[in-house]
């Protein structure tokens, strides 16, 4: 062999072993934990109970971060259409920022998601009194609800994707509600670039149950002002108007002809500052839209948001009857996020899958009511994806 000749093959066997490199490095992670997931420890709460970070990623290269307290979604990477990954979630970079928050960001909400008027309800002839910590009402579950609890995880398999169990134990009583109830929830992040979070729930006493998660988007990713450009589809008719406590009146309003109809794609902005009486008492939108149910499907679309500048594209799928479309309206900008970021007013928006708020004293709206024996059980997917 000349010279050449053996340069030649050295060359061929640097390129393959650096193409065997690539491979593995993608496949460990180390270009964005592909089909992994890792844990680090996360830090320990006042009262002295470990926290852990557990980042799930899938073959694109899509991650989500989660931690395990309140089992809040820390970040979330997914692709604009130039394939570029951003952080779509708001949140904070340490356990304290959660520790402290008020906003609920990215977090699991319960025992009840969303309001409950005069933070009080009755079952079977029996009235139970809640903590208020809105006003005269409970929010989200109270003053120390699911959001602030250390949730135990573990690492179990999926089909196709990395999946996260995390299971909490709510105490007869805590909060006020009654029984104890048992919740498991499952984040599957899919290969289809999707987060999927399985919620379920038993009880040994009759209680009431609503589960879901507050993660706020930006789908222009970190420091982008506001969301007012997205543009929302909704596959709703009727909203639940509500009253000066954000309590709903039981009315269910058809939206035609009003700012809250998102049938058609619309900017979220295009109408928020109408002289609208329901749009004045929420701020903005801060309303539980009524689900369009397909009958026979158990789960169905519920909204899609695009993000015109980088154009990601959010859509939102599940079982539930209603979802809260929350534009940020109480971020002044006083909280600092990831990065040092300010969280300005309408920075973001959520969609908070759940059943109506303060279903348990509307006898009219469906029910939330969980009895020994049965299972709640409730799937929402947030699917992400992008268009030119
Ligand atoms: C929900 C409520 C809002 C607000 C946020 C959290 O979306 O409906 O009024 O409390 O949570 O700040």
């Amino acid at each position: 062999m000349n010279r050449r000749g053996i340069r030649m093959k050295e060359t061929l066997w640097i390129t393959i072993t650096g193409a065997m490199l690539m491979s593995t490095l993608t496949a460990s992670g180390a270009a964005g934990k592909s089909g992994t997931t890792t844990k680090t420890p996360w830090g320990k709460t006042p009262d002295g109970q470990q926290v852990d970070l557990y980042t799930l990623g899938n073959q694109n290269g899509v991650a989500a971060a989660i931690t395990t307290y309140g089992g809040a979604v820390v970040s979330l990477k997914v692709p604009d259409r130039n394939g570029k990954l951003g952080d779509v979630v708001l949140g904070y970079d340490s356990l304290d920022g959660y520790v402290n928050d008020k906003s609920y960001f990215g977090a699991l909400i319960g025992r009840y998601g969303n309001r409950i008027g005069h933070a009080q309800f009755a079952l079977d002839g029996k009235t139970y009194t809640l903590a208020k910590n809105n006003g005269e009402n409970t929010l989200h579950g109270g003053t120390k609800g699911f959001n602030k609890a250390v949730w135990t995880a573990k690492e179990i398999p999926a089909k196709n994707g990395q999946a996260l169990e995390l299971t909490y134990l709510s105490k007869d009583g805590e909060e006020g509600f009654p029984g104890n109830l048992h919740v498991r929830v499952i984040y599957t992040l899919t290969d289809s670039n999707e987060l999927k979070i399985d919620y379920s729930a038993t009880t040994d006493k009759t209680s009431v149950v609503n589960l879901t998660n507050h993660s706020y988007f930006n789908l222009a990713g970190p420091g982008s002002e506001d969301i007012l450009d997205h543009v929302l589809t909704m596959e709703a008719d009727k909203f639940t108007p509500v009253d000066s406590g954000l309590i709903p009146t039981g009315e269910l309003s058809d939206l035609a002809g009003t700012p809250f109809d998102f049938r058609k794609p619309t900017a979220i902005g295009a109408r928020i500052n109408e002289d609208n009486e329901q749009l004045k008492l929420g701020g903005g939108y801060d309303h539980n839209f009524v689900l369009r149910r397909k009958p026979g499907e158990p789960i169905s679309l519920a909204a899609r948001v695009v993000d015109p500048k980088t154009g990601r594209v959010l859509e939102v799928w599940t079982d539930q009857p209603g979802v809260q479309f929350y534009t940020g309206n109480f971020l002044d900008g006083s909280v600092r996020g990831k990065g040092g970021i300010a969280y300005t007013k309408r920075s973001a928006f959520c969609l908070e899958t759940q059943h109506f708020p303060d279903s348990p004293n509307h006898p009219k709206f469906p029910s939330t009511v969980l009895k020994p024996g049965e299972r709640y059980h409730t799937t929402t997917i947030y699917k992400f994806s992008s268009e030119k």
